[in-house]
């Protein structure tokens, strides 16, 4: 059974001054009950507004977002909180995503599907779930530290019995010891529950550990998409392979990449041909003015190298 399909996803920003921002630009991807898909890229790669319009806070401009083939309408056209609500967010921030003023019971009830009688068991349940004692309810965000914070956030999401949860860059804003917690907290559930996962992060170590299907994302597309194994062990995208090298030498919180040259392109102002060119090691002149080509299979990319043919001809090329 697949839980979430995306297909062909687009959301664009029309902004003063920047012009079209096309973030999403045609992405697909599929994540299945009990697993977990990483999606990884270096910041303003469209991370965030994938994840947004995956639970329908952000509009597709065009493409769909479906659960087990039925689509997903965007939030606008349904309720905020409810028993409908299969697509769940945890954020970066659990500060920022819970409200200060009100009781973390009380923000958990929020989400239930549960009769009115049943609110208060099933509240103690999903903190306890969370590895939090039931007492938690009667307290207030401020009265927790941020990896327990975030263990709220995630019982609220999971309070309307979600199918997938999409966790943008979850243990970011976190110290160490509490990232780890989260992380087994997260799999845990994945594993327990039978919940998909759609992973955002820019730490390419944590999602090798834990993604079973690693996405890797360049200015709004995937650009390698395959077992977590196979991308880690036989990059077949530039982009990824020097991700890859990079990764020894940076720190568990330091912005990607470190190895690649130049700058993202302004979304706004995307590469003719294929958009990696400008930072490509590898360039060829048909990179420049055809779109890549699309490897598809168990391990996809998009890119001329893995076109025998064309790779071929630039070796003649070269040598005469
Ligand atoms: N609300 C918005 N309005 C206009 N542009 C946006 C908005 N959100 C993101 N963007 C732009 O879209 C691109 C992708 O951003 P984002 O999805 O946040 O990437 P990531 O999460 O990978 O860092 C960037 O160029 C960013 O500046
Ligand atoms: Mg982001």
């Amino acid at each position: 059974m697949s839980a979430l399909t995306v297909t062909e996803a687009h959301v664009e920003y029309r902004s003063r001054g920047r012009g079209l921002v096309r973030a999403v630009d045609g992405v697909s991807l599929t994540v299945q009950a009990g697993q977990i898909v990483g999606l990884v890229g270096e910041s303003g790669c469209g991370k965030s507004s994938l994840a947004r319009a995956v639970v329908g806070m952000e509009p597709v401009t065009s493409g769909e977002i479906a659960l087990d083939g039925r689509p997903v309408p965007p939030l606008g056209w349904r309720r905020r909180s409810g028993p409908d609500l299969r697509l769940q967010m945890v954020f970066q921030n659990p500060y920022a995503s819970l409200n200060p003023r009100r009781s973390v019971g009380d923000q958990i009830t929020d989400g239930l599907a549960v009769p009115r009688e049943e609110q208060g068991r099933e509240v103690a349940r999903l903190l306890e779930l969370v590895g939090l004692e039931p007492e938690a309810a009667d307290r207030y965000p401020h009265q927790f530290s941020g990896g327990q914070r975030q263990r709220v956030a995630i019982a609220r999401a999971l309070a309307a019995r979600p199918d997938v949860l999409v966790a943008d860059e979850p243990v970011t804003a976190l110290d160490a010891s509490s990232q780890a917690q989260i992380v087994n907290l997260l799999t845990s559930l994945v594993d327990d529950l039978g919940l998909g996962m759609l992973f955002i992060s820019h730490d390419l170590a944590l999602v090798r550990e834990i993604a079973d299907v690693t996405a890797v994302m360049y200015l709004g597309r995937i650009v390698e998409h395959g077992p977590t194994e196979q991308v880690w062990s036989q990059p077949r995208h530039p982009y990824t392979r020097t991700l890859i090298e990079a990764l020894p030498r940076i720190s568990a919180d330091a912005h990607l990449p470190v190895g690649l040259r130049g700058e993202v392109p302004d979304g706004a102002h995307v590469p003719t041909g294929c958009r990696f060119r400008t930072r490509c090691p590898a360039v060829m002149p048909i990179c420049t003015t055809e779109p890549p080509v699309v490897v598809d299979g168990e391990h996809t990319v998009a890119c001329w190298l893995a076109d025998e043919s064309t790779l071929r001809a630039s070796a003649t090329e070269g040598a005469r």
